[in-house]
């Protein structure tokens, strides 16, 4: 099963893509997570693509286009993928879709979590993320068990760079600008699938369950 996650920043993509990775059996890939790994790591690819993500910018296509057809190529992906902020360009996904069709393969699914941008900003306020794990959480709505620690790895919590209010606003405008243009490209393709994305997680993850079967 292959699943794109679509979504503004901060709709729930992560939050969700984790529990089908889980349900499904099927690996979670975000290019968020493995740009944010490679910062932390101080690798050439975080250098350059923390440069971009501090200012709400997208990485260039061909930084994580490569990226991810490396990610994909791997023996964990053979039975399929949820994919978590991949792509978010048109000239993304036809890259995509091109290496599929190469595999005589397709997208199954493209769920969009739909959240209008006034829920947006407050919500990314609250985030707080783990840089070891890429867990996630929310101050109020979803609390970890001990607060600023992380309950999947015990690392300490943090607000992410990019979710100061400022850089917030200038990650919607990127998002309405280059990547809600998919969710016509995916229309076109039969795989769209909306699902309210400002349901509590449980509810918006069983409406997720109930299109992917
Ligand atoms: P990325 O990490 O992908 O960020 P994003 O798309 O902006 O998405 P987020 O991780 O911010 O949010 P999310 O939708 O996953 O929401 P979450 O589940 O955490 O990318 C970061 C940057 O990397 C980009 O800006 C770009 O620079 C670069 N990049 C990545 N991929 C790229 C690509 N393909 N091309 C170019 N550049 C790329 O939830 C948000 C909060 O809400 C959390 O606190 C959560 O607990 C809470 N929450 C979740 N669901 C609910 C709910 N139903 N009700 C209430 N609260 C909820």
């Amino acid at each position: 099963m292959k699943i794109i996650m679509l979504g503004a920043p901060g709709a729930g993509k992560g939050t969700q893509a984790k529990l089908i990775a889980e349900k499904y059996g099927v690996p979670h890939i975000s290019t968020g997570d493995i740009f944010r790994a490679n910062i932390k790591n101080g690798t050439e690819l975080g250098k350059e693509a923390k440069e971009y993500m501090d200012k709400g910018l997208l990485v260039p296509d061909e930084l994580t286009v490569r990226l991810l057809l490396d990610r994909v190529a791997q023996d964990d992906c053979k039975n399929g993928y949820v994919l978590d902020g991949f792509p978010r360009t048109i000239p993304q996904a036809e890259v995509l879709d091109k290496e599929l069709i190469k595999l005589g393969d397709s997208v199954d699914f493209a769920v969009d979590v739909d959240v209008p941008d006034e829920n947006i900003i407050r919500r990314m306020s609250g985030r707080r993320a783990c840089l070891n794990c890429g867990a996630t959480y929310h101050i109020v709505n979803i609390p970890p068990k001990k607060e600023g620690i992380c309950d999947v790895c015990g690392s300490e919590l943090v607000l992410r760079d990019d979710d100061q209010p400022e850089t917030v606003k200038n990650r919607l405008k990127v998002y309405h600008e280059q990547t809600q243009p998919l969710i016509e490209y995916y229309t076109g393709k039969g795989v769209l699938r909306t699902v309210d994305g400002t349901l509590p997680m449980e509810e918006v993850f069983d409406a997720i369950v109930k299109i992917l079967g």
